[in-house]
């Protein structure tokens, strides 16, 4: 698939015509910081080469058409702008149309239609964003056909967060949406999400790789689990502030929570907000080590990350913690831990240049051994953000 076979699809379902443009937006690995962008926490995500696209024009009435080359036997979804409630049934195109929802809560309600064709090549579930890589795409389309020119790439990520939030029902923090607008080619994006400052952080790996495992094992962040973390999160957070003057989780340090964190009388709590506040201090002491060319530092700390979020945390599974051990076991591996949302998707690693083949290949074949699954394997390749074409 590529982008003209979108357009000849466009054609061809929506007819001839002037005015038809291309936009793209990619998915999003984060190397460390998990769990922690709703915390009042950092982030450091990157952009990936890998994502959607979409292919877009105006209509003259009020109607809003999505067709994606994703699904076999795939109908147009239909929608009404003056008529934006969401509707189960509209399935995956609530997620764009939650974003046309969403300009209009922002003052921005669109005067006439659009058609939009859509093919992405990033897997569903796998925790490397594809939801976000639509919602942005969407929002730049629509930035884009309208004429919103006053809105920043981080407006698009807002609106994008928004939507998923108060439309689509998952109450997901910032980072992948700002990841996916902002991201820069050869560059992870340090984002403090208390503020939404950032700074790009070059990733020049002389002699290794960062590559991404799949496990195949779907998680839904919708389902709840992911916002419960959030409200066991809220929860701790309150109980500190008996006792101490914060905004967020990560306001503390380690040496702070320690002496705050008996205020905390659930014990799981406990553990989720310990999580929430030492994965803050890695992903701070991981980008300086990488500023400092100390990748063994940083392979140790994403290494601390998985073991937190996998105990303290409570977001991985067996799959996904067998994925994370076998990388542990391999020469040349110098860090791995599950990256996103949790409850499955995707391990993280940085793996020896030399030591590529033999990880895949033993990863490969242990992982079908046990679990009847083939994984998959990306090698990263860091792109930019989300753009017309
Ligand atoms: C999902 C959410 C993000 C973030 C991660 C966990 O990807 O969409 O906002 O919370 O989980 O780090």
């Amino acid at each position: 698939m590529n982008i003209q076979n979108l357009q000849e699809k466009f054609y061809e379902v929506f007819g001839p015509g002037e005015d038809v443009r291309e936009y793209f937006a990619p998915g999003r690995v984060n190397l460390i910081g998990e769990h922690t962008d709703y915390n009042g926490g950092h982030v450091f995500p990157c952009a990936l080469t890998i994502g959607t696209y979409g292919v877009a024009r105006k209509r003259e009435d009020d109607k809003i058409h999505f067709l994606s080359l994703n699904i076999d036997d795939s109908r147009v979804m239909e929608a009404d702008i003056n008529n934006l409630e969401y509707d189960d049934s509209k399935g995956w195109a609530n997620y764009p149309i939650g974003v046309v929802w969403a300009f209009g809560q922002k003052g921005m309600k669109l005067n006439q239609g659009f058609d939009m064709v859509i093919w992405g090549n990033i897997p569903n579930g796998s925790g490397l964003s594809s939801s976000a890589s639509l919602e942005v795409l969407t929002a730049v389309v629509l930035r884009d056909l309208y004429s919103f020119d006053n809105l920043s790439m981080t407006d698009l990520a807002l609106i994008g967060q928004h939507s998923e939030n108060q439309y689509n029902g998952c109450n997901c923090g910032i980072m992948d949406q700002f990841a996916v607008a902002n991201g820069k080619k050869d560059n992870a994006i340090f984002l403090d999400t208390s503020d939404l400052s950032f700074e790009y952080a070059n990733i020049k790996l002389e002699d290794a790789k960062i590559v991404i495992t799949n496990s195949k094992v779907k998680h839904s962040l919708v389902d709840g689990k992911y916002n419960e973390r959030r409200k066991e999160c809220a929860k701790a957070l309150k109980q500190l502030q008996t006792v101490v003057d914060i905004e967020s989780l990560g306001d503390l340090t380690e040496e702070d929570f320690e002496k705050y964190k008996d205020v905390i009388t659930d014990a799981e709590v406990q553990k989720r907000a310990k999580h929430a506040v030492y994965e803050n201090q890695r992903t701070i002491k991981a980008v300086k080590a990488l500023a400092n060319d100390d990748v063994e530092t940083f392979g140790r700390l994403m290494n601390e990350s998985h073991i937190s979020l996998r105990d303290d945390y409570k977001v991985s599974c067996d799959e996904v913690d067998l994925l994370v051990e076998l990388a542990w076991s391999i020469d040349g591996v110098m860090g791995s831990r599950i990256t996103g949302g949790g409850f499955g998707g995707c391990t993280v690693s940085i793996v020896k240049n030399d030591a590529v083949d033999n990880f895949v290949k033993k990863i490969e074949d242990e992982y079908k051994k046990k679990t009847g699954i083939d994984a998959e394997f990306y090698i990263v390749d860091i792109g930019d953000g989300a753009r017309k074409l």
